[in-house]
């Protein structure tokens, strides 16, 4: 599949099939987690593999957005390993006070992580609906380690569709400008 295709292939997953994704395609996937590029290469990632019973019960307790996913991945990020420009103290709409690439480095792994799942023919969910504490609380992270967003991994079920968003997408018009 081209890029495009793929890209245009991809959709919101909100209702799996009970099937269990097979461990090449996971393996495959955080290959592909692993060639994203960070901020000064510094990889702040840390991604936790959420699956089995256990597991899935502590990150349903955290959101109703993980489904009936057999497979979540926690995407976190070790934030003091993040690039931080101390010079940019503060960034125009946020209240941090030292600007850092953490959120963009994750954000890029699973966009990476997302892609390839489609390619192997899983079905995906973003999700950043969550309850922040209470994923810090159930799994005990380290010190330092931020969960950025989940990523919801699993076959579709047979009768599952894309939400009416899929289909609502800007003109470029709207959202590209030639200064
Ligand atoms: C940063 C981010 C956070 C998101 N969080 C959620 C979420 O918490 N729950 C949810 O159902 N979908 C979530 N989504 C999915 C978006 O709603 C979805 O990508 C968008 O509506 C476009 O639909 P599509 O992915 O089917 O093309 C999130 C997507 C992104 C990129």
């Amino acid at each position: 599949m081209d890029f495009l295709s793929l890209a245009q292939a991809r959709w919101s997953v909100r209702d799996y099939d009970s099937s269990e994704v097979e461990q090449e395609k996971i393996d495959r996937i955080l290959e592909a987690a692993r060639m994203a590029p960070t901020g000064a290469n510094r990889q702040p990632q840390r991604i936790y593999v959420l699956r089995g019973d256990r597991a899935l019960a502590k990150v349903r307790a955290a959101t109703r957005m993980a489904f009936n996913a057999p497979l979540v991945f926690m995407l976190c990020a070790e934030v003091g390993e993040a690039w931080h420009n101390r010079r940019e103290t503060v960034m125009r709409g946020t209240t941090e006070d030292v600007y850092n690439t953490a959120e963009m480095d994750v954000s890029i792994v699973c966009d990476h992580m997302q892609l390839a799942a489609t390619e192997v023919g899983l079905g995906t969910l973003w999700v950043r609906g969550y309850n922040t504490q209470v994923l810090l609380d159930a799994f005990d992270l380290p010190e330092g380690v931020v969960p950025i967003c989940l990523l919801d991994v699993g076959y579709p079920a047979a009768d599952a569709q894309p939400s009416a968003m899929h289909f609502e997408r800007k003109p470029l018009e709207q959202t590209v400008f030639e200064l």
